[in-house]
């Protein structure tokens, strides 16, 4: 093997190619005994973490919320849920993660507060017209009595996006009825907001995730939207009442200079915007990064899959940003169930709609570890998903009444909602909550999660979580010392690219075996058949000069 490179990249900020592993800190690792999920349980697993290699996490929210929606309905965005610790504890943690090199990435939710929020509690209690109500949407209903809401949008969650008051004026969630929408024409609400970042970055976070940072704007006339549109998948809509807004862009610009006031500081948007949007919340004075939802939602086609890689590289470019990539959150079925379904099945409503005995578990197993080595192989950064170094595969038949997902109920029962990622982690094969607490865990974990846990899988050389801490250390040597990478045309069923180091991964997404490139194995998600690639198997290689030719 040649000599490690050093990095050639002068744009070597650390997020650019940082392993960013994501904290649900509810259903991470409890250590007060109460069954949820804390920051001195987190603080416990911090070497896991350092040698599974992270460069950093993001933790979920963590601020004092009543979880109507996983605590993404925030009371106080200066403190801590109690049921996690307290602002001594998160001090802590950060300053010891980053003695363990690990960097502290937080959730900012801007979009919403929760309805206990002390803004929306006064609001409420003043009259319609009163400056209080104007950080959040109220408006008159339609009708000679007022008696219908402003608008036909619906919720996220399901059912009206309006909620009518004690008085009958209506205001907006866009979630649940417990979130209502800030008002972001309010310039209290954008100090208030910049106020709250200074507020992290003194306490010495390296940056932030940001919820929803394409809904933040509403079209004023709050029009209705035409009949038959699909209110809740904005990528289909350029122009939309209350997604990906122009507007949103300016905020993003001066929250930039707040964070470059700081230093090395990031931001990340979670924004589902349509693909050709989405280069501009990351130009170089807004987001550093955006989530790239096109890989998490292509299937397992070496076709798709390469056309996505393609694209989302070269948009990142285009703006010098660098591109993420991530295959699961604590929002979507986790990807080693994902790839075990039939292609096309659309998997926010199953199993509710469909077949239950259609999902092949060993060949969506096979492809997630396979998945790890494209995700951890790409230029730019990959972000992972508590659980996923497991092999953890979705919880899809929780039963019904440990359902806590506002989508169950707001959608009359029809889709279960986001449990089945959210289940506590098994961190050993035995005891009440195989190690998660010394109690039961909020949501029950299912006994196939005994022959998954941490301290089972770290002894065994074979391991998923073996697999992904050999694949970050190959990584961190080889992989990340520049951003280039050239897509190998090896066949229709072959995904294949080289980095610029010489390092390419081979995926066979096919059912035949396939030969393989001459070049020195590194890495490999599931034994060789003879020296060739089995179907659903990935490899890392260094490639022998000359042996393959790159599309165009
Ligand atoms: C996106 C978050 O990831 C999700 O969990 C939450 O329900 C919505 N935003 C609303 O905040």
């Amino acid at each position: 093997m040649s000599e490690k490179p050093e990095p050639v990249n002068d744009k070597n900020a650390w997020w650019r190619s940082a392993v960013v592993y994501q904290i649900y800190i509810r259903s991470f690792a409890d250590g007060n005994g109460d069954g949820i999920g804390d920051i001195s349980g987190l603080r416990a697993r911090l070497p896991y973490l350092a040698d599974l290699g992270v460069d950093a996490i993001w933790i979920n929210p963590w601020y004092p919320s009543p979880l109507h929606d996983g605590g993404y309905d925030v009371v106080d965005y200066r403190d801590i849920n109690p049921l996690y610790g307290t602002l001594g504890e998160a001090d802590q943690l950060v300053k010891e993660a980053q003695d363990n090199g690990i960097k502290v990435l937080i959730d900012i939710v801007p979009n919403h507060t929760s309805n206990l929020h002390r803004w929306f509690q006064e609001a409420l209690a003043s009259p319609a017209g009163h400056p209080t109500r104007d950080r959040y949407h109220f408006r008159d209903g339609r009708g000679m009595d007022g008696s219908a809401p402003p608008s036909n949008w619906l919720s996220v969650f399901g059912g009206p996006a309006w909620e009518q008051t004690s008085d009958g004026q209506w205001y907006l969630h866009l979630f649940d009825v417990s979130q209502p929408d800030l008002n972001w024409e309010n310039f209290e609400v954008r100090r208030e907001f910049e106020s709250i970042l200074r507020f992290w970055l003194d306490r010495g976070v390296d940056g932030f995730r940001v919820d929803v940072a394409h809904g933040l704007f509403k079209a004023p006339a709050y029009p209705d939207i035409a009949e038959g549109g699909d209110l809740s998948v904005p990528r289909q809509q350029l122009d939309h009442p209350f997604w990906d807004r122009d507007e949103v862009h300016e905020i993003y610009r001066r929250w930039r200079t707040v964070l470059d006031s700081y230093g090395d500081r990031m931001m990340v948007a979670e924004a589902w915007v349509h693909p050709d949007r989405l280069t501009l919340y990351i130009r170089d004075d807004e987001f550093h990064q955006s989530f790239n939802w096109d890989f998490l939602a292509a299937e397992w086609d070496a076709k798709e899959i390469a056309r996505v890689i393609a694209e989302s590289y070269e948009r990142a470019c285009k703006v010098e940003a660098s591109p993420t990539w991530v295959l699961s959150n604590h929002d979507v079925m986790r990807h080693s169930t994902r790839y075990g379904l039939p292609r096309g099945t659309d998997w926010h409503r199953w199993p509710m709609e469909g077949p239950h005995d259609v999902l092949d578990v060993a060949a969506g197993c096979r492809r997630a570890r396979a998945a790890a080595l494209i995700t951890l192989s790409l230029p730019g950064s990959a972000y992972l998903y508590q659980g996923e170094e497991l092999g953890l595969p979705e919880v899809w038949d929780l039963p019904e009444s440990a359902l806590d997902d506002p989508t169950w109920e707001r959608s009359g029962q029809t889709i279960r909602g986001r449990d089945g990622c959210r289940v506590p982690l098994p961190w050993s094969s035995e005891g009440p909550s195989l190690g998660f607490s010394s109690a039961e865990p909020w949501l029950p974990q299912p006994a196939a999660f005994a022959d998954l846990s941490a301290s089972s899988q770290s002894v065994e050389e074979e391991s998923t979580l073996s697999l992904y801490r050999r694949a970050i250390a190959i990584r961190q040597d080889w992989l990340i010392a520049d951003e280039e990478i050239e897509l190998i045309d090896l066949g229709p069923d072959t995904l294949a690219y080289r980095r610029g180091t010489g390092i390419a991964c081979v995926v066979n997404m096919g059912s035949d075996i396939q030969p393989l490139p001459d070049g020195e194995i590194l890495l490999t998600s599931a034994p060789l058949n003879g020296g060739e690639l089995p179907p659903d198997t990935a490899v890392w290689l260094s490639l022998t000069p000359s042996t393959t030719n790159s599309t165009d």
